[in-house]
């Protein structure tokens, strides 16, 4: 038996590379598995089903959700990882650029937390994507840092709010995982040979490697744990390691 059978999980961008590893994990645990991304269809578990949600589109949230009522009776789980990265300096940014990735990060976390604890019972769970950027600073990243740190702040007032209801909560902070997400003209620049060499484990994260948490963050195995993160960071947020000559 899984360690989600009988649960009904729904993955949003689950197209994506953290969001497409949890779903093909989750089904492989024998949960009922929900998936959505933009694109009106994609490559998605055999067991899963797949519709188009944007995830910045409140009556998207209102009739997914009723549509989830109205199939399953509930939903157990949401990992939503559905997101956008932006790279560029703080005085390059525009305000609708600043705008859009608050959007897509932050208020789309809001209205999925708002839309899915309603159809959830006691025992449920949610995880929200933050980052590592949501933790420390990084230059370039003025949007896509206000945002994560915006997420696991929403993160824990949801775990607060929806504890009393049975439904715990919690965020990853991922550090840098080899995903489309970075593979923008944004980053185009960024030399990922010296950023490896400043990752403790000495490597960039995989998927796989965020999806094992997120299984962990929806069974019961952290029945005990609501309204934290964990970083999956490879020891960058650790602390800063010093020169030696
Ligand atoms: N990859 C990393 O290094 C990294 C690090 C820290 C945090 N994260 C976070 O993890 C999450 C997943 O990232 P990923 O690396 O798998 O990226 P990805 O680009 O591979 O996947 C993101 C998915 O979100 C979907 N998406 C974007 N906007 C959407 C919208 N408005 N509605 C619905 N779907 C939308 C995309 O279509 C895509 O399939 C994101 O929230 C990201 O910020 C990623």
């Amino acid at each position: 038996m899984g360690r989600l059978s009988g649960r009904v999980a729904l993955v949003t961008g689950g197209l994506g590379g953290i969001g497409s590893a949890t779903a093909h994990l989750f089904a492989r645990e024998d949960a009922t598995v929900v998936v959505t991304d933009l694109a009106a269809h994609g490559p998605v578990p055999p067991s899963a089903t797949y519709r188009t949600l944007d995830v910045t589109d409140d009556a998207g949230w209102q009739a997914l959700a009723e549509n989830l009522r109205a199939e399953h009776g509930r939903l157990d789980v949401l990992v939503h990882t559905a997101g956008i990265a932006m790279s560029r300096p703080l005085l390059d940014t525009s305000p609708e650029e600043f705008r859009r990735v608050q959007e897509t990060n932050t208020t789309a976390t809001f209205l999925a937390i708002r839309a899915v604890a309603p159809i959830m019972p006691p025992g449920g769970s949610i995880v929200t994507l933050s980052s590592v950027n949501g933790v420390l600073g990084a230059t370039g990243l003025a949007a896509y840092g206000a945002s994560k740190f915006a997420v696991r702040g929403l993160t824990k007032v949801a775990a607060l709010e929806l504890a009393e209801a049975g439904i715990r909560v919690n965020t990853i902070c991922p550090g840098s995982i080899a995903t489309e997400i970075t593979a923008s003209s944004d980053f185009a620049d960024t030399d990922w040979a010296a950023y490896t060499r400043t990752i403790p484990l000495g490597r960039r994260g995989t998927p796989a490697e965020v999806a094992d948490v997120a299984l962990y963050l929806a069974s019961d195995a952290s029945a005990y744990v609501t309204g934290t993160e964990i970083v999956v960071d490879g020891g960058v947020s650790a602390g800063r390691r010093f020169p030696r000559r």
